[in-house]
Parts: C-alpha cells; structure tokens; sequence
C-alpha cells in the first residue's frame, strides 16, 4: 500500500492550486454575490488540462488518471466550490463520452470539450427531470425515431452548467415498454435549436454554477447522436454516477479543507481571555474532530480514485465516499463557522460562503440516502 502521489498526480495537483490560488481566490467571494458564470475561468483551467484530466492525451486530455483528477477537485473546491462542480461535471461528461462513443463522437465532443480553446465550455449531465431525481428510470423525455435520426421532448431539471454547455448528455425513453432497458443517451450541442432555458435556479450556495431547468421541445439530432446502444442509458448513466461520486467527494473534501484552514488561521489569530482560542480546550477539541473527519473523507475518496484508475469494481467505495465525506464536510464548515463566532455568519470570512456552498454535496450526484441504499444492495451481494 502506497500512500504517496506520483510525480506527476503531484505536478497536476500543483498546477490545480497554482491556478485556484491566482485565478479564482481573488474573485470567490464576488462570484457568490454576482453569480457570474466562470466562462473565462472555465477556458484557463482547459488551456491547463484541468477539463480532460483522466481523459486520454490522444483525444486532447491530461491522461492523468483519477488520483490526479480527485487532488485537483480538492484544491479547486477548496478555493471556489462554484468552479470546481462545473469541472466536475465537464470531467464526468468527457469520460461518459470517450469511453462509450465512437472514434467520431468522440473527436466531435471530446477532444474540444477538454483541448485548450476548444469553444465548447463546459459539459452538462442532463439525467434528472422535475419528477424523477433519485428514481431516474422513471424519467419521461422522450426520443422518437425519424427518418434521419431522434426528435426528443421533455424537461430536464438541476442540470448543472446548463445555460453554458457546449455539449449535454440527454436521457431519453426510447422504448417505453423496456422500463430501464427503454433509456437510452443521446450527445446534444448545448445551441441545438428547439433547447431553451425555462429557468435558472436561485440556489442556497454554489451561486456562481449555473443549474437549469431545460426543455426540448422537438430536438432533432442525427443518428449519429446516440451513445451508446439504444436502451444502454441506464447503465451509462450509473457508471458515470459511479465515477462522478469521486468527483463531489473530492469537492466536499476540498470545501471542508478550506473551511478547516480558516478556522484555524482565525482559532491562532483571535484572542479571548487572554489567550488565542485554539488554546482553549472546547475549541482546540472541535477543530480536532473536524481535522480527523477531513483525514478519513480524504483517503477514502482516493482510496475510490485508486481503485477506479486500477480499472477494479469501485461504486461502493464511490458512495461510501460520497456520503462520508459530504456528510463530514458540512459538519467541518459548521464548526469552522462556530470557531469564528458571529464573524463566521458575516460575509467579511469566507465559511459562511463554504457552510452555503458545502449543502449540495449531500444531494447533488445522488443524495446520502441513494448512497446509504447503494452500499447497502452492495452488502447485500456480498455475503452469500
Ligand atoms: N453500474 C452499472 N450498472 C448499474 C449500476 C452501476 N453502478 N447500478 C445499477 N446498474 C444496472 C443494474 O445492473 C441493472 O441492470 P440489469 O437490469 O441489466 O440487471 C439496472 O442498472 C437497474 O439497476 P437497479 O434495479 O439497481 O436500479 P434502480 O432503479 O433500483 O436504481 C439506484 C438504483 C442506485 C438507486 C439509482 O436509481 C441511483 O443511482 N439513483 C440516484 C440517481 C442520481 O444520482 N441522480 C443524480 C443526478 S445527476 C446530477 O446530480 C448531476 C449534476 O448536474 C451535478
């Protein structure tokens, strides 16, 4: 067992905190109040491989692997958590589409989703709809078969990236008759004529990732847009969830981590009763835990990010991930905001904005619930 990166694993990890630190620091705090989306941001971090990083360096990506991928989503979310969810998903996206497209599908969507200036911006996961979220083979867009390819109608919900995307993965009921074997996906230009955006969501954190409601009103694409067999989308979608689940565990390991170095700096800093507070045992025992909490999300997460690179079974490790490290991270951000006391509800310190940002990890990608039953059907199989 090793637990020290490779040369390369680090110099990605470098180069994610180089650019968090000089590019989205600076802005964080403004983007929670604008919401501005982070277009230009978005183009810096391809231009540094960071949209492509597990993505193979022949089709335009870093070819890093998931251990470099989970340390860069750390060291984004740990500066602005809003930029680091819609890498995620561009990361999540590009994946889906260079392991199950074709060589075309792949030249088409991948290689200028994650290459430097590759105009596509950013990808989108357009899986959920208003009335099915957790239970996704119940979605009801549908894709119809024409003479030159699919027309697809429906409404798609909590699509991170939406307004933005170059490219977004649409599910779609294909055949209705196959319940979850009826699903299948399809690759939609972001500007495909008949997709509009009925609405952005005004969310509690995350202010500056866009997440949409989108409808296709009579989308046509060819046939050439299908990913995948026909009724393959469930599948495709569960296997990118099992991966994208490493994703916001590395977010809310990231968001935890700079929650907890600011409790810190500010616990050293500030002084009462004659002493800086992290002297005091009631403090100096919360950061305690939330240090220890932040150890074990971290290497469980890699431990996740391992064994997917090793190309091993790795969902349950995922959820288990997820859920540990989402539920520790909003605890971590909560007692990083106590540590500040009434400083710490103000917007002059940033861990009100990570408190804030922090909340959707325990419901975006499947919530904690869907995990608990994940790991759970997991043990299930297990024992004989
Ligand atoms: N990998 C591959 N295949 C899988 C799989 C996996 N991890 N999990 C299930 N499958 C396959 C099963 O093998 C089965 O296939 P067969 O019929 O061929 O045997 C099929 O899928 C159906 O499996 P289940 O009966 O277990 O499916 P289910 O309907 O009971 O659901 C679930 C299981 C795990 C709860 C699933 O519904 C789930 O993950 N729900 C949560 C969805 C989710 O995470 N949504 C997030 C939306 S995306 C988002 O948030 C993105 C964003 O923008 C940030």
């Amino acid at each position: 067992m090793k637990f020290t990166p490779t040369e390369e694993q680090l110099a990605v990890q470098r180069t994610a905190r180089e650019v968090a630190e000089r590019l989205l620091a600076p802005k964080a705090a403004a983007r929670d109040v604008s919401g501005e989306f982070p277009v230009a941001e978005l183009a810096e971090l391809g231009r540094l491989g960071l949209l492509g990083i597990a993505v193979s360096d022949e089709l335009g990506g870093a070819g890093a692997g998931t251990i470099a991928y989970s340390l860069a989503m750390q060291e984004l979310a740990r500066v602005d958590a809003s930029v680091a969810v819609a890498v995620s998903v561009t990361n999540m996206v590009a994946e889906l589409i260079a392991k199950n497209g074709t060589p075309a599908q792949a030249a088409t969507w991948v290689t200028p989703l994650v290459s430097p200036d590759g105009g596509l911006c950013c990808g989108a996961f357009a899986l959920s709809e208003p009335e099915a979220g957790s239970d996704p083979a119940a979605l009801r867009t549908t894709a119809v078969k024409t003479a030159t390819g699919w027309r697809l109608d429906g409404t798609k919900q909590w699509i991170t990236s939406g307004s933005h995307a170059g490219v977004i993965v649409v599910w779609a009921v294909t055949d209705a008759a196959a319940g979850h074997k009826g699903i299948s996906a399809f690759l939609v230009p972001g500007k495909a004529t008949g997709l509009t955006v009925a609405r952005l969501e005004e969310k509690l954190g995350l202010h500056g990732s866009s997440t949409a409601q989108l409808v296709l009103d009579g989308v046509e694409v060819g046939d050439d847009a299908i990913l995948g067999a026909p009724g393959r989308g469930f599948a495709l979608a569960m296997m990118a969830l099992d991966g994208g689940r490493i994703g916001i565990a590395s977010q809310a390991v990231g968001i935890a981590r700079g929650a907890l170095e600011a409790a810190v700096r500010y616990a050293k800093d500030r002084k009462t009763f004659g002493q800086a507070i992290i002297q005091h045992q009631a403090v100096g025992a919360m950061l305690a835990d939330a240090a220890t909490w932040l150890d074990a999300a971290a290497l469980m997460t890699l431990r996740a990010a391992h064994l997917k690179e090793s190309g091993k079974p790795f969902g349950q490790q995922a959820a288990m991930a997820k859920l540990f490290a989402s539920e520790h991270a909003w605890k971590i951000c909560d007692i990083a905001l106590q540590v500040h006391g009434g400083y710490g509800y103000v917007r002059d310190f940033p861990v009100e904005r990570m408190l804030r940002d922090v909340r959707v990890t325990r419901i975006y990608e499947g919530t904690s619930e869907i995990q608990r039953i994940v790991i759970a059907r997991n043990l299930l199989r297990s024992v004989a």
